[in-house]
């Protein structure tokens, strides 16, 4: 069991973060200042060390970087106030393994704990993670296996990735693993959603800018481009991004440079480039909605990721996961999933993918009665009329990926499903008429 010191100024904070830490088995000493742990840490061995920000004499950022000097591979984790992004960022860069935001709640605080005691805190590696990172890759299937494999013998280089997939099929989660698996895992990680901000803010996220670039900018703030030198940038749904800021895009990655807004001089920046989309970026070129010589500058490691569908091999497994998961977060022992279940799991369609396995598993291991899952507990239905709220399924040319007609089959067969293939009552249940379904089902080869 690792030795943990936590440094703040503050008595309470101290008392209540070392008393919820070893309630958790963890072995705690403190320091009431940034002094005072340098002092400690150079007599004593600590497996992890968190730390305030704001201190008198001796701050966070000095203990951060003391510690750092004295032993890299101890992870550090910074305490920091809410609405000071900056300087977690800041910290994260200068090696911190892990930041947490004022106010927090002592379920979060052991939870980062104890992925960064469980990862050994594995020094370099560990750097430049967020909390989402942790998160491994999970897959039995083997097309998604050598997916990862190649991705693995690419991550190191600095040419840029386009992954392509469903919503919901881990294209952010893929991306993590590339940045995880190269030369540049310990420097930053930023992700950028380039469908989640507005067209004119999104600029000066990206390219940062200067104090007086605008009305409003009081204070010089540094583009993501910027916080990501080093590192990994990975531009979430680019297919949203507007043509004219492509074009600035195409520049900064051509060149390796970018200009603040308001600022004199050009900024030279490294930094590898991964690219998410959910639609069919090609047609997007094809129909002058996003720049082909972009295009091309971000697909030259193109990998697409295939729907669960296509990889049902996943789905106990993945679904084993997330009831490990979440029967642990909620506190209830480990529900078993029925084979009735299962085979349930494996039939449907899956147009939210992993992410709608995931929910479904949740919301099971909370409706599941007398530890067993049942069919009835997995709501399918309700999953396949929420479909409104699977992101991008709304989105025009169904972002799901999923056409009409494989939804039509889809509700036709989960239809039979629930009345055990009785065909009358299912067509009677669908609006439709025997011979339709009959028709329907002769065209998936079900019937002759
Ligand atoms: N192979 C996997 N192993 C473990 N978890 C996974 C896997 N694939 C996806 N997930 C989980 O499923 C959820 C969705 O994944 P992610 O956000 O990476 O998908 P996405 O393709 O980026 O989706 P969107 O297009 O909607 O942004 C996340 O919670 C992620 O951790
Ligand atoms: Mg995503």
């Amino acid at each position: 069991m690792k030795k943990i010191l936590v440094v703040d100024d503050e008595p309470s904070m101290r008392a209540a973060l070392s008393e919820s830490l070893q309630s958790c088995g963890y072995e705690v000493e403190t320091a009431d200042d940034g002094r005072d742990a340098l002092e400690k840490f150079r007599r004593n061995l600590y497996g992890v060390v968190i730390t305030d920000m704001r201190m008198p004499r001796v701050g966070g950022m000095e203990v951060l970087t003391g510690i750092k000097k004295m032993s890299p591979a101890t992870p550090v984790i910074i305490i920091t106030a809410y609405g000071t992004v900056n300087t977690a960022v800041e910290a994260m860069r200068a090696g911190a393994v892990d930041f947490i935001m004022k106010p927090f709640s002592l379920e979060h605080l052991e939870s980062v704990v104890s992925r960064v005691a469980e990862t050994g805190g594995g020094g370099a590696d560990d750097r430049g993670r967020d909390s989402k990172s942790g998160k491994d890759f999970i897959t039995g299937d083997e097309n998604m296996r050598q997916i990862l494999d190649l991705m693995e013998t690419v991550a190191s280089a600095r040419s840029s990735v386009l992954i392509q997939g469903e919503s919901g099929t881990g294209k952010e989660l893929l991306a993590r693993y590339i940045h995880k698996k190269g030369i540049r895992a310990h420097m930053p990680f930023i992700a950028v959603n380039c469908a989640a901000i507005p067209a004119n803010l999104l600029e000066s996220e990206m390219f940062g800018y200067e104090k007086g670039a605008f009305t409003g900018a009081i204070q010089r703030k540094p583009g993501k481009f910027e916080l990501a030198d080093g590192g990994t940038l990975l531009l979430d749904e680019i297919s949203e991004m507007d043509l004219q800021l492509q074009a600035k895009m195409l520049r900064v990655i051509q060149e390796g440079e970018v200009d603040r807004l308001g600022g004199r001089e050009s900024i030279h920046v490294d930094v590898r480039i991964i690219a998410t989309t959910n639609t069919d970026i090609r047609r997007a070129v094809e129909e002058k909605r996003f720049r082909g010589d972009l295009f091309y500058r971000i697909n030259v490691i193109p990998v697409t990721i295939p729907p669960l569908r296509k990889r049902k091999g996943d789905i106990p497994i993945l679904a084993d996961l997330f009831l490990d998961h979440y029967s642990r977060l909620n506190g209830i022992e480990r529900p078993v999933l029925t084979p009735a279940a299962l085979s349930m799991l494996e039939c449907h369609s899956w147009p939210g993918n992993v992410r709608e396995l995931e929910n479904v598993i949740e919301r099971s291991v909370l409706l599941c009665s007398k530890g067993k899952i049942l069919p009835d507990h997995l709501y399918l239905e309700y999953a396949m009329e929420g479909l409104a709220g699977v992101p991008g399924a709304d989105a025009a040319g169904g972002g799901s990926g999923m056409t009409i007609k494989e939804m039509e089959r889809d509700l036709i067969f989960r239809t039979l499903d629930k009345v055990k293939g009785n065909k009358a009552k299912a067509s009677r249940m669908l609006g439709i008429s025997v011979r339709t379904m009959r028709n329907k089902l002769h065209e998936y080869g079900m019937e002759n």
